[in-house]
């Protein structure tokens, strides 16, 4: 781990920023070419020097911090450790010729994030690129790269970048002419979002139950609720599992209703071997800080259609013709992803498939750790036709209090978290509901936990301690 914290003295700012990036401790030790040690700097240390007015480009040694704690390697553990606190969380250790040979931590109360981003490769190094373009607004070449990049990777024809998941759907339903007096179905267990894009546009939310097993929007229940008023239906493939898509499809057929998926969850999750995104007239996807990838805040909207992709890029940029400007021939909106965003965005989709890989490993080595726990059950990968993607890891409990099993993992520093509430549930969408048994039922036993990297032996065995002792 050493190395990764070394910077040598020659190097730019922007390389340090590089190192500091990549070994996440906010920290760099520089060196010069025979290891000596010439001093920290700190993230915050780059910030104060580039509001100064220095270049990226400014060679580090020239602005190093060299009034800083360290220790010596012959100091007994317990002097080293006191040096280091809240505020000084890392410190070098230097031998007597001030070389640099180890380094010591501040002992943190442990804290696991239920989820974070994954930004190991290009994302730091086209981000810089693209604000050094000056191209940091919604033109730019990430732009394009991006939208092509995610709509190839998920195998559909068009991508249109948007500045969040949320008015990817709304987008999605204007495009489609969705609005007063229409009616369009959604699941009772969802992210909020769904139904709160389709009430912007001021149609009808209605409200119908999930599948058992699959957690997926039920096909028996879309048909239930179909009236001469339903428009579209809005299957959302919940915790990176793929909804029944033929059962859905044929159904809108059936009703000539349009289909808006609501990939938000399930990015590069397979039905029938064909990924998610590519079923519906269009499709949404989220890349908020804690999705599968991530452009900070982002979204996108996928379709085959050439006019779909014609009406949502006019859509987006304020219902602006697009052959002459300031002249607008529809009420549009500003939905602009930017050029920084989306140079972010083209680092993941190289990653794409590897975040994915290693996600479901780190979901498997709780199903290892969990197997003995009976009443424990990690979501399955067993609903047929579908390979479900792990966005967040999943549990659902079947005995003992999973509330209280919730606060005592917060106490231990488990950001564990339950499942969404159903809609139906609350106040403001009651009105809209068909049915919900399962919803509520799955939405009491459910919860969330780290689907981070620092999943280790010790971390998993404090939380199957706490499964152990809480819900017996
Ligand atoms: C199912 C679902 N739909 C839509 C969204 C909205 O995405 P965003 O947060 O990017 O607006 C989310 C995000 O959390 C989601 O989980």
């Amino acid at each position: 781990m050493l190395e990764k914290l070394i910077c040598q003295e020659n190097r730019s700012l922007i390389e340090v920023l590089k190192v500091i990036n990549i070994n996440t401790f906010g920290t760099a030790f520089i060196v010069d070419s025979s290891n000596k040690l010439k001093g920290i700097i700190t993230d915050g240390d780059v910030r104060r020097i580039l509001l100064k007015g220095v270049g990226l480009e400014a060679t580090i040694g020239d602005h190093v911090n060299t009034d800083f704690v360290f220790s010596y390697d012959d100091e007994d553990l317990n002097t080293v450790l006191s040096k280091t606190s809240e505020k000084i969380q890392i410190i070098p250790i230097v031998n007597s010729n001030f070389e640099l040979v180890n380094f010591a931590r501040y002992n943190r109360k442990m804290h696991l994030p239920v989820a974070a981003p994954n930004l190991k490769g290009n994302e730091f190094n086209y981000l810089v690129d693209a604000f050094l373009s000056t191209w940091i607004s919604s033109s730019g070449e990430y732009i394009n790269r991006f939208e092509n990049d995610f709509s190839n990777y998920c195998g559909t024809k068009y991508g249109v970048a948007v500045s969040n998941g949320t008015v990817a759907i709304h987008l999605a339903l204007e495009t489609l002419g969705i609005g007063k007096g229409d009616e369009v179905i959604v699941p009772d267990f969802t992210f909020a979002a769904t139904i709160n894009a389709v009430l912007h546009t001021g149609a009808t939310p209605v409200i119908v139950d999930i599948e058992k097993d699959s957690w997926c929007i039920s096909p028996s229940e879309i048909r239930n609720a179909i009236t001469p008023n339903t428009k579209a239906i809005i299957p959302v493939h919940i915790y990176g599992q793929p909804c029944d898509m033929d059962a859905i499809m044929d159904i809108a057929k059936e009703h000539s209703l349009f289909v808006v998926e609501d990939c938000a969850e399930a990015h590069g999750a397979k039905y029938k071997g064909k990924k998610v995104g590519g079923f519906g007239d269009i499709s949404c996807f989220s890349f908020f800080a804690n999705k599968v990838i991530t452009t900070g805040e982002g979204g996108m909207c996928l379709t085959k259609s050439d006019q779909l992709d014609d009406k949502m890029r006019v859509l987006r940029d304020h219902g602006m013709s697009k052959t002459k400007r300031y002249w607008h021939e529809h009420v549009g909106y500003n939905y602009r992803m930017t050029n920084l965003q989306a140079a972010i965005g083209v680092a993941q989709i190289e990653r794409i498939d590897e975040i994915i890989t290693h996600k479901k490993e780190i979901e498997d080595s709780y199903r290892n750790y969990l197997k003995d726990i009976s009443y424990v059950h990690v979501q399955t990968r067993d609903i047929k036709d579908t390979e479900r993607i792990t966005w967040l890891v999943c549990l659902t409990i079947d005995k003992g209090d999973r509330d209280a099993t919730l606060l005592k993992l917060k106490e231990k520093g488990v950001d564990a978290r339950p499942f969404f509430y159903p809609l139906s549930e609350m106040e403001i969408y009651k009105k809209y509901v068909v049915s919900n048994a399962n919803s509520v039922m799955l939405s009491k036993i459910g919860m969330n936990l780290p689907s981070i990297d620092v999943l280790n032996e010790k971390t998993s065995e404090l939380i199957r301690e706490v499964f152990l002792n809480e819900l017996n």
